[in-house]
């Protein structure tokens, strides 16, 4: 059996979500380095409350093997960073992968051994410089194997909320949803996400846009229970003061996640026959750069 010390993880994406993760793998008593372009190490602060709890200093690993990789990049910024690392992936790389949105591994050509995690989490957090603020330690469903390799033992111990699912296909697609209600309608209508519950005309495209992901699930997964309304406006209303990462990266006039969300949900529903106007409307409003 493996023990901690004895497997490697490495970083790729040291934004909110892959720091807060790098710091839940040290404390399980995992090696992490992180693989990043820049040669020096990458220090972060976790902070709390607006306590900084802890500090991370990651070394950058230039050019060894990679058997452990957790992804915590963006969308659109992961098929390229793989490209790149394919020759330093081992046969039977283990990925585990913090994203949002579905599909980014579809057209990399990773090792035939290759096995991939999701991690599907509700926590929260957001970054100020080399400071994370954690806002939300909630629950993070892990899965997509038959069981958890050894090599991951130690981790369920470290990392608040974690639930094992073999099959993760059901909260992926619940994320899914959510995002593809909340953030291009945030985005659009530059508003946080609790402004969506206005008793007006975005809420009803807030209910336009749950109402075609209702209709089109259940033609690919089972059991869908058909309540997209309900969880975004929940969420929305959980979330009320924030912006989403869509309308953030969309005002920064950075390449957002929409054709990883609106558009995977897009292209599902056409392989089926079935379109999905509402969400195309949107793709096609925030497929454009801002600036
Ligand atoms: O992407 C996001 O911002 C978040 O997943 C959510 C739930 C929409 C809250 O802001």
């Amino acid at each position: 059996m493996n023990t901690a010390a004895s497997v490697h993880w490495h970083l790729l994406g040291a934004g909110n979500m892959g720091t807060l993760a790098a710091s839940r793998l040290l404390h399980a008593g995992y090696p992490v380095q992180a693989l990043h372009p820049q040669a020096r190490p990458i220090d972060r602060t976790l902070s709390r409350n607006d306590q900084p709890m802890e500090s991370l200093r990651l070394a950058v690993d230039p050019d060894g093997p990679v058997q452990y990789l957790l992804l915590a990049l963006k969308g659109p910024q992961t098929r390229p960073a793989l490209d790149a690392l394919l020759p330093r992936l081992a046969n039977d790389v283990l990925i585990l992968c913090l994203q949002n949105g579905m599909g980014m591994l579809d057209d990399v050509a990773l090792p035939g051994g290759a096995r991939i995690l999701h991690a599907i989490t509700t926590d929260g957090a957001w970054r100020d410089g080399n400071t994370v603020h954690v806002v939300a330690e909630n629950s993070t469903e892990v899965g997509g194997m038959n069981s958890l390799p050894d090599a991951l033992e130690p981790l369920p111990a470290c990392w608040p909320g974690w639930q094992w699912r073999a099959d993760i296909a059901p909260a992926q697609w619940r994320k899914l949803a959510i995002n593809a209600v909340i953030n291009p309608l945030t985005a659009l209508y530059d508003c946080r996400n609790g402004d969506l519950l206005d008793q007006g005309p975005r809420q009803a495209h807030l209910a336009k846009l749950a109402g075609e992901i209702d209709a089109a699930l259940p033609h690919w997964l089972e059991h869908w229970p058909g309540n997209t309304t309900q969880l975004a406006e929940t969420v929305a209303q959980q979330t009320a003061g924030n912006t989403s990462s869509m309308r953030a990266d969309w005002l920064a006039g950075r390449e957002t996640e929409i054709d990883f969300i609106n558009g995977y949900l897009v292209r599902c529903a056409s392989r089926h026959g079935i379109e999905l106007p509402a969400h195309r409307g949107v793709l096609e409003k925030l497929s454009r750069r801002p600036h």
